[in-house]
């Protein structure tokens, strides 16, 4: 938990879980009670960040992006974000939303591109500085389902990202990570099944937040 006066959410699950509808759906609830609230993503966030998000989510040509290349610009981006963003944000007392944090590096490049847990772990606390989440929803779907949901997704204008294009049998390690984490942490990290209508996902979302408020 960080010791600013805000209150810091992120979202995580597999590709297709609904996170950006939840956000904003978590983001009109949270500012009817009055809180300033501000949504944000990774990796991105800031106009640095998101020139590296392109580079981490796109193929550039015919050289390959290695995933030693891959680890460290995610984490450039997450230093960048938390340090012009996110914190300032926390410190004057914002509710921060983010679409994904560094429980996506422990499921993606750990679990599923299998680089060290450890390793990882400590590039994280460094690329945060002390703002860790104080509460994360994990939005649980099967990557079959997920992958149904993004097929007809505008970011990339139909065109899938690096991620997008690993084969389903990465993203079910994927969503095996996640869940590892929330096992492992299970005071920060509540499970909600995203399968359930999005009306539905948002009142269990919204019951975890009054509980946590
Ligand atoms: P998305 O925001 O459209 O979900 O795309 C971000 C992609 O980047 C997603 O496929 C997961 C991936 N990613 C990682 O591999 N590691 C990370 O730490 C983060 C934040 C995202």
């Amino acid at each position: 938990m960080n010791s600013a006066k805000g209150f810091f959410i992120t979202i995580e699950g597999p590709e297709g879980a609904g996170k950006s509808t939840q956000l904003q759906m978590l983001r009109d609830f949270i500012e009817s009670h009055g809180r300033e609230c501000i949504v944000t993503r990774e990796p991105g966030g800031t106009p640095v960040a998101e020139q590296l998000r392109a580079l981490i989510k796109h193929h550039n040509g015919n050289e390959p992006i290695y995933d030693q290349t891959e680890l460290l610009l995610i984490e450039a981006a997450r230093a960048q974000h938390v340090r012009h963003f996110i914190a300032p944000a926390l410190e004057r007392g914002a509710v921060v939303l983010c679409d994904r944090f560094y429980d996506s590096t422990t499921a993606y490049q750990g679990y599923a591109r299998r680089m060290d847990l450890e390793m990882l772990h400590q590039l994280n606390s460094f690329a945060v500085g002390g703002y860790h989440p104080d509460l994360t929803i994990l939005l649980d779907i099967d990557p079959e389902k997920g992958f149904n949901r993004t097929a007809g997704r505008t970011e990339t204008l139909g065109e899938h990202d690096r991620f997008e294009l690993e084969d389903l049998s990465f993203h079910k390690v994927v969503r095996e990570g996640f869940l590892k984490i929330a096992a492992a942490e299970p005071e920060r990290v509540k499970i909600v099944s995203a399968a359930d209508a999005p009306e539905k996902v948002h009142s269990k979302i919204r019951e975890l937040l009054l509980n946590a408020f």
